[in-house]
């Protein structure tokens, strides 16, 4: 039972024609539930597995889903159209992830080998989110203190990748920069606040979990990096000045306490509450300006997507480009392929040098102290399946290296590509499920 690819087209145009409300219906009056299946990636067997009722809510939600997912435009397709693009545009919204910060020897978190969850992994802890977990942190916050150290940020410097946002600021372009980073290089680089969005907070601050009294991260950094639970000092001076001292516990399980309405006889007791740098963990909300400037100014505006250095697995900020209006163009720069959401044009390769690359095609002069005099780089085409993107790989200063990272680039898409199918028909969790909401 099988499609051929014209099909398949048509199918999906009639799709994006009238909308599922009617596509829906119209289908599956004419065609076998099966077979429209296949055109949006849905195994066949599921069926036998499932049950034929189960089958069709798949498929609606495949149908759904595919619908509002951001479709390739066709006239962006290579390095020189992105360079054309970042001089033509006016308000250019860039997303970035721990990719643009691993030149600077800050690891990223989902890199085979060097993420820092690989190194959790390696360590034990076999749920490496956890750390970031807010429940997690609440319950026995040494866990976080004992393993953070392993990305705190040295803020004294910023990559050319940071330099070349500053750059699109400096240049009156930068509508807004969503980081997800957490070491707040930006701030260093010179981004103004006001453009700045940072999804998932940051080190810059740390609050008491208990009477949330806010301190600058740094004033935590000592306890981070000797490994040791920070107190928050303003519970504890006044504990020391409440009247009549109260008694101490006799067999506290940790010298804090985070929960102020647990009522139980021993922690009736009143202890001082942790200090929790300002990151959003897992199960916190994101900051309220994180939608209001997405929904109000930039889905209104933007023109120009530039998403760097990010896997774009966790929502919500993996929802922005299908969030966003799907005419604007996007581009992706990272190291890795990426499928799960259509670019234009993917450029592969490190993220400084890819850059630095395109501001020297589009004319602009990026400069930074990683940058060698006399620096730059071969770009090569890698094949992909048609309509999903075009993929070009920055492979360094030597055409062989470009030419054999743009045949692993292909045979890692396959593989993605592969691992995508899977979870399409159920397999295996769905991979883009992580949120911090
Ligand atoms: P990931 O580690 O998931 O993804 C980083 C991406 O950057 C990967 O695709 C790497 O291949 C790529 N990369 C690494 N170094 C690069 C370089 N020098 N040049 C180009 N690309 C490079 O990190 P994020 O997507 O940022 O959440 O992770 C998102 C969130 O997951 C984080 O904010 C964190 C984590 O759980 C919280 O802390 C709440």
């Amino acid at each position: 039972m099988e499609l051929d690819p014209e099909e398949i087209s048509k199918i999906r145009a009639r799709l994006f024609e009238i909308g599922p409300d009617q596509f829906v219906p119209e289908m599956l009056s004419e065609m076998n539930p099966l077979l429209v299946g296949t055109a949006f990636g849905l195994n066949p067997q599921l069926e036998a597995r499932f049950g034929s009722r189960m089958f069709l809510d798949f498929l609606v939600s495949a149908i759904v889903r595919f619908y509002h997912k951001r479709q390739k435009l066709p006239q962006y397709n290579t390095i020189d159209d992105v360079a054309q693009l970042l001089q033509q545009s006016k308000n250019v919204m860039v997303i970035t992830g721990a990719g643009i910060s691993t030149s600077l020897g800050i690891p990223d978190f989902r890199s085979k080998n060097t993420g820092f969850y690989t190194k959790l992994l390696n360590a034990g802890i076999y749920e490496p989110e956890e750390v970031f977990d807010i429940e997690q942190f609440d319950e026995d916050p040494s866990v976080f203190y004992k393993l953070a150290h392993g990305i705190l940020p040295d803020e004294t410097r910023y990559s050319p990748t940071h330099a070349f946002i500053r750059l699109l600021q400096d240049k009156g372009k930068l509508q807004t920069n969503y980081t997800q980073n957490i070491d707040n290089l930006e701030e260093r680089a010179g981004i103004d606040p006001a453009r700045l969005i940072q999804c998932h907070g940051s080190f810059a601050t740390a609050s008491c979990r208990k009477c949330k009294h806010q301190v600058k991260g740094t004033e935590i950094f000592p306890y981070i990096r000797a490994q040791q639970v920070a107190i928050c000092k303003q519970c504890t001076a006044a504990l020391a000045a409440a009247a009549p001292p109260q008694k101490k516990k006799k067999k506290a399980k940790h010298n804090f306490d985070t929960d102020s309405d647990d009522n139980s006889e021993d922690d009736n007791i009143p202890t001082a509450g942790v200090m929790k740098p300002d990151i959003t963990f897992f199960g916190e909300q994101l900051p309220n300006t994180f939608f209001d400037r997405l929904a109000e100014t930039d889905a209104k505006s933007v023109d120009l997507v530039l998403v760097i250095g990010t896997s774009l697995k966790v929502a919500p900020v993996s929802e922005i480009p299908n969030y966003l209006p799907h005419h604007v163009p996007h581009v992706y720069i990272s190291r890795e392929p990426i499928e799960h959401v259509n670019f234009d044009v993917q450029l592969l390769g490190q993220c400084d040098e890819v850059v630095w690359e395109l501001c020297r095609r589009a004319g602009w002069d990026l400069k930074h102290e990683m940058i060698p005099e006399g620096f730059g780089v071969v770009v090569e085409e890698a094949e992909m399946e048609k309509g999903r993107g075009c993929r070009w790989v920055v492979g360094g200063t030597k055409r062989e290296t470009a030419v054999k990272e743009a045949e692993k680039v292909e045979e890692k898409a396959e593989k993605i590509e592969e691992e995508a199918e899977k979870i399409v028909m159920g397999e295996v969790p769905w991979a883009n499920g992580d949120s911090v909401a």
